[in-house]
Formats: C-alpha cells, sequence, structure tokens
C-alpha cells in the first residue's frame, strides 16, 4: 500500500517516541532515581551529603577538602562504573557533576578568580571516574540538565527504582536530592531546580498531544485535528503554570539566584574539550517538541544555541527530537492549506501559549538577572548572555527575537467556513 509522506513522517516520530523515550515519563528517567550505589562509591556519595555545609559556608573553599579526599584514583571505582545498571550510572554521574562544579566554582558566592579561571585540574578521585564514566555514557563531561536537575530528585513516598507517574511529580512531592546549599538557600535552590523536573513532568502530555496532533494530520481527520489542537493548548498551558507559580521571589530570592545559585550550574571553562555549557534551559526537551509540532521558525541566535545544546541531552532524547525536527512544517502547512477558520484559530491558539511561556521568562528572567551581578559572568549564564554590564539587555533581545519567531507561525484567518477534509 502506498504509503502518504504525513503517514511516514507520523509513523516515524511514533516510532522514534517508542524507542527512545520511557512510556509516559517523557524527557524523565523511566524510573525514580535510585538512591543507593554500591559500596565502592560510598565516599563520593559522603562527600555530596557533606557539601552544603562546606560549600555554603562563608568564606568556605572545598578544594583542599576534595583534594584530600581524592587525592588517589582507585582503579577499582571505575571498573565497577562498567557494572552499574544504566540508572546506578546516571546516579554516579550525578553524584561526580556535583563534586566536579562545586570543585569548579570552589565557594559560593564564587570568588572573581573562578570566574576568570582558563583551566582546572581536578582530583584524580573525581577526575578519572568522571572521565571514564562519560565516556561510558557518550556524554560531554559536564553537568547537563539531565544530570543536575531531571535525574537528580527523590520521592517521599516511593523508593528509587520503582515506577511513577509523571503526574506524581509536584513541587510538594518532590524532593531536591544532591543540592550544594545549606538553608535558607538550600529551598530555593530546590525550587529552582525542581521546576525544570515539574516542567518535563507536565510536558510529558505535551509530548503526547504533539504525537496525536501529527496523527491526526497524517489521517486527514479534521474533527481529530480541532480536538488535538484543543488538547494541546490545554497541555501547553498546564506546563507553563509550573514557571508561574514557580519562580516568583517569594519563593526564589532574585539576588540570591543571581549570586548563589545560578554559576554553579554553569561550566563555562575550557578543560580540554572546548568550553563545555554545564545544565541550562536549553536542554529542556518538552519546549523544543512543542516548537517542532507547531513549526516555529529557528532562524535567530537563539534555537541555534538550542540545536548546539542537543549534544547535552541523552542519546535517546537526540534522536527523538530529530524525528520531531522532521515534521516541523507539517501541521503549519496542513493549516495553511486548509484555509479553515476553526482549524487556523485553534493552531493561533497554541502559538499563543507557547508565546506566552516566552514572555513569562523573558520577564521573570529579567528580574532574577537583576540581582547583584558580580565578576565577569557575574550578570550572565556564562553562555547565551556573556556580556555582564548589559545582561538585561542582551537577555531581554535574545528572547524578543525568540518570542518573535513564534509569533511569526500565526497564520491568517482567511476564512470562516466549517472544518472540511482536506486533500494531503
Ligand atoms: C529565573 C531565572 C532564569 C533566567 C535568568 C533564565 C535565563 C535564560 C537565558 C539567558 C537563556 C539563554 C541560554 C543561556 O544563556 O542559558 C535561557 C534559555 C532558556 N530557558 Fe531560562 N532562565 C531562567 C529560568 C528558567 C526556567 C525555570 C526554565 C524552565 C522551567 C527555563 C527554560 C529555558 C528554556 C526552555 C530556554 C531556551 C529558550 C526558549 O526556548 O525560549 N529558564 N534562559
Amino acid at each position: 500500500m502506498h504509503r502518504s509522506e504525513p503517514h511516514v513522517l507520523a509513523e516515524r516520530v511514533e516510532h522514534a517516541y517508542a524507542m527512545h523515550l520511557p512510556p509516559g515519563k517523557g524527557f524523565l528517567p523511566p524510573v525514580v532515581p535510585v538512591d543507593v550505589l554500591p559500596d565502592v562509591f560510598a565516599r563520593y556519595q559522603h562527600a555530596c551529603d557533606a557539601l552544603p555545609s562546606r560549600f555554603g559556608e562563608p568564606g568556605g573553599g572545598i578544594r583542599p577538602w576534595l583534594d584530600s579526599l581524592f587525592s588517589r584514583h582507585d582503579p577499582a571505582v571505575t571498573q565497577a562504573i562498567d557494572r552499574l545498571s544504566p540508572m546506578e550510572r546516571q546516579k554516579a554521574m550525578t553524584v561526580l557533576c556535583t563534586l566536579a562544579h562545586t570543585y569548579r566554582w570552589e565557594k559560593t558566592p564564587p570568588d572573581q578568580a573562578a570566574f576568570e579561571l582558563k583551566r582546572l585540574t581536578l582530583p584524580p578521585g573525581i577526575d578519572e571516574p568522571w572521565t571514564h564514566l562519560a565516556r561510558v555514557l557518550w556524554q560531554p563531561r559536564v553537568g547537563s540538565l539531565w544530570n543536575v536537575a531531571l535525574c537528580n530528585w527523590s520521592l517521599a513516598f516511593k523508593p528509587g527504582g520503582s515506577d511513577y507517574s509523571a503526574d506524581e511529580l509536584t513541587l510538594e512531592n518532590l524532593r531536591f536530592t544532591h543540592g550544594w546549599l545549606n538553608p535558607p538557600l538550600a529551598s530555593a535552590l530546590e525550587v529552582f531546580m525542581l521546576t525544570f523536573v515539574e516542567t518535563e513532568a507536565r510536558g510529558v502530555a505535551v509530548i503526547q498531544r504533539s504525537l496525536d496532533l501529527v496523527r491526526s494530520v497524517a489521517d486527514n481527520d479534521v474533527q481529530a485535528i480541532l480536538s488535538c489542537l484543543e488538547t494541546l493548548d490545554e497541555a501547553i498551558k498546564t506546563m507553563n503554570h509550573v514557571f508561574y507559580k514557580n519562580i516568583r521571589a517569594r519563593l526564589i530570592d532574585p539576588a540570591a539566584w543571581n549570586e548563589r545559585i545560578k554559576p554553579i550550574y554553569g561550566w563555562g571553562l575550557d578543560t580540554g574539550e572546548g568550553t563545555l555549557e554545564g545544565a541550562s534551559g536549553l536542554q529542556l526537551g518538552a519546549i523544543q517538541c512543542a516548537d517542532a509540532v507547531l513549526g516555529i521558525e529557528n532562524e535567530t541566535f537563539l534555537p541555534r544555541a538550542v540545536a548546539e545544546s542537543r549534544k547535552y541531552m541523552p542519546e535517546g532524547h537526540r534522536q527523538f527530537l530529530s524525528a520531531m525536527d522532521t515534521v516541523r512544517s507539517l501541521v503549519p502547512r496542513y493549516i495553511r492549506e486548509n484555509g479553515n477558520a476553526p482549524l487556523t484559530q485553534r493552531y493561533n491558539l497554541c502559538v499563543d501559549s507557547l508565546r506566552a511561556w516566552r514572555q513569562a521568562h523573558q520577564r521573570r528572567g529579567a528580574l532574577y538577572l537583576c540581582g547583584n551581578g558580580a565578576g565577569p559572568m557575574g550578570g550572565t549564564t556564562g553562555m547565551a548572555i556573556r556580556d555582564s554590564e548589559h545582561a538585561v539587555e542582551e537577555f531581554h533581545a535574545m528572547m524578543q527575537g525568540r518570542i518573535g519567531e513564534t509569533m511569526n507561525a500565526h497564520i491568517p484567518v482567511t476564512a470562516d467556513a466549517q472544518p472540511t477534509r482536506v486533500a494531503i
């Protein structure tokens, strides 16, 4: 039987979804992140547990402490890495990333010297297993959103390794596992990091509705397309709500975020493999999925940075997003060619909802970047924003470009006809 191009595309994304994302979990781990590692990793976990009291101490400085703890590499650790299960490997990566990032920044707020650092020599006991693990995982040797946030949580009522439902992942139920700050900052850090987890949890519905939409377009089923656009819009709004409710001064103090929280999840240092980014919102999968299904154009700096940042995402996530890239023009082209008012309006409402997230991110992000910006990267993220003097203006302009691209996806409503089937 002849398969139309839309059917081939729909099958491709459905296949990629089934192959590369755990069912019902989207860009989150397949099970609750594991709690424990084999004994040989105990000293790494203990060091992580002790980090907040040392790293968060005024005037602290953790390099001498970590240098003495990890002055020697134990080959048993690298051998043990080879025997770990996939989720244990992610846990070990999260632990090592946390130690390495705190070592890189040394204390919080970091000294000027940490911003100016050109090279970093990690103690062998961290350097060797971290390098080995990154190689085994086919990941760059740096913290990523995946390890520092998306695999770094627990649920009070479910042990590590157990199955969970994305609906259970709410700020109330989640705990951030490996933090690096003492109270009261620990709570701001926790809310910030868990916002990414919660966003991906609500993003599961965005992915599923995106796939439904692609399928209904391939089937040329106008009633189904209308309903999919409606449910996709609801899913995007629900995902947006996570940002609106969490990113507020009452839960995360902007000055503390800028000075104490922001630097540590970025890396921004060349350690021989080019400048590595570290964790960032650029690595959030559900938003990229919504961009792809709505066919948002990708010409400005920011979407190029998002594409570049995919190398920090797990291989399966990249594969799924690459498949989504192939359907970019499918939905808007169908709607343009149909010229049907209800369809067009519902599609435009989805675009508006995505724009609303970007506007909130632009407004609140500017508020957070306004905090006390000490040091060459003080007002910046170390990635897209590099000029600390004009960080807010730079940020605003960059986000405005992306908002403009999002709005360009709007399709003019040309006819007020009833939904009809069209030739595709
Ligand atoms: C509150 C403080 C925040 C600030 C100042 C901020 C700043 C930025 C900046 C400067 C970028 C460009 C890349 C970079 O240099 O990192 C960016 C991108 C991004 N951020 Fe944030 N961000 C904040 C919070 C968040 C949160 C909580 C989320 C997700 C829940 C998020 C999601 C994203 C996404 C998805 C992008 C890619 C751009 C897009 O698709 O529109 N950000 N952010």
